[in-house]
């Protein structure tokens, strides 16, 4: 199968044709309207995590409580996702493996159009339906070990050599499903280079992203300033080495290198309203999928973001609250 764009060939862009006119149309709405439409989503299937990284976001306002039914998802995708036309959703958490019954919803009701982020540190199912795995790596083996626990950066290696050395999945080879992703921060920015080469050749694509604080002075931030833009500077060297395997623009990388969310807590030039982002009981997070349902939990400090999912947009000229 030839691909395109992004890993999606001629019969899925025939097939989601409808959804690129929908987006096509909402980009028009917000440039000319400023109406502001979601495009895609973000949904926190599970309540539970096995792993407790020290750079969390979510086990800062994580709350015991039920998980949902895959029935009870699927009447939130009928109702919600699927009435709003969002292209493409992302399934997070805690750890959304752990619900495979859930993942097997999503992509039953949206085929092609959901990623599943996750640490893979269980066996990773081929799902027929998949988009693809966003795996979280955070840096090289030691680094990420003292991020994520001992003994995790093996068990993720195997279980992806592992779902890489199985079956084509709908005629593709499965190192086309497996992108990393990883999160910068003060204790792991000098593994980027060493963690592509080691991954190059072997999964599909490398994305990079920074580490939002949700309070000032939290030490895993990297301040801006020369250290920081030379981190951003070599992602963009790699970017221009490896252009089909890095997936950062310069310019999106770019705005790592200074504040380009908002300030305080409130998003400013941060398209937040563009991905309707759902907590484990479908209830909408705010202000973005990084956010809380709960208007006295606490909030990522926007004027210090480093997210790629919306930053990408801002690249992209869709701007603004
Ligand atoms: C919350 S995790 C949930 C999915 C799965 N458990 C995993 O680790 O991939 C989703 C992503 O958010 C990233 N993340 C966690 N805390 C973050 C923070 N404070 N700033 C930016 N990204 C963060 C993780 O590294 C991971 O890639
Ligand atoms: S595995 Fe994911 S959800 Fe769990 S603690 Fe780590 S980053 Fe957070
Ligand atoms: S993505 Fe970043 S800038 Fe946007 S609302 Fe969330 S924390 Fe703020």
């Amino acid at each position: 199968m030839v691909d395109i764009i992004y890993g999606r060939g001629f019969t899925d862009l025939a097939r989601e044709m409808p959804f690129y006119i929908s987006i096509f149309k909402k980009i028009i709405a917000y440039r000319l309207f400023k109406s502001k439409q979601p495009m895609y989503g973000s949904v926190d299937v599970n309540n539970i995590c096995n792993l407790h990284c020290t750079h969390c976001y979510w086990w800062l306002n994580r709350k015991e409580g039920e998980d949902l039914t895959a029935e009870d998802w699927r009447k939130i995708i009928k109702e919600k996702i699927n009435k709003n036309h969002l292209f493409v959703v992302t399934l997070v958490g805690g750890e959304p493996t752990m619900r495979p019954d859930v993942i097997q919803t999503f992509c039953e009701e949206m085929p092609r159009r959901v990623c599943v982020v996750t640490n893979a540190t269980f066996p990773l199912k081929r799902f027929d339906n998949l988009y693809f795995y966003w795996v979280s790596m955070d840096g090289t083996e030691k680094i990420h070990d003292m991020i994520r626990g001992k003994g995790s950066y093996a068990k993720t290696k195997q279980n992806i050599l592992d779902y890489i050395a199985g079956p084509d999945r709908q005629g593709k080879a499965a190192w086309r499903d497996i992108w990393i992703t990883m999160t910068i921060n003060s204790q792991n920015y000098m593994t980027v280079e060493d963690l592509t080469e080691e991954w190059r050749g072997k999964v599909n694509k490398i994305g990079f992203q920074f580490h939002t604080p949700f309070a000032k002075g939290d030490p895993l931030f990297m301040p801006f300033g020369e250290k920081r833009s030379e981190v951003v500077d070599k992602i963009i060297a790699l970017k221009k080495k490896y252009p089909d395997f890095v997936i950062n623009s310069p310019k999106q990388i770019s705005l790592m290198k200074g504040n380009w969310g908002g300030i305080g807590t409130t998003p400013v030039d941060c398209p937040s309203w563009a991905i309707m982002s759902f907590d484990h009981m479908g209830r909408i997070k705010m202000p973005c999928c990084i956010g809380s349902a709960d208007p006295k939990a606490q909030k990522p400090l926007c004027e210090e973001c480093g997210l790629g999912c919306y930053s990408i947009l801002v690249a992209q000229g869709i701007v603004g609250n």
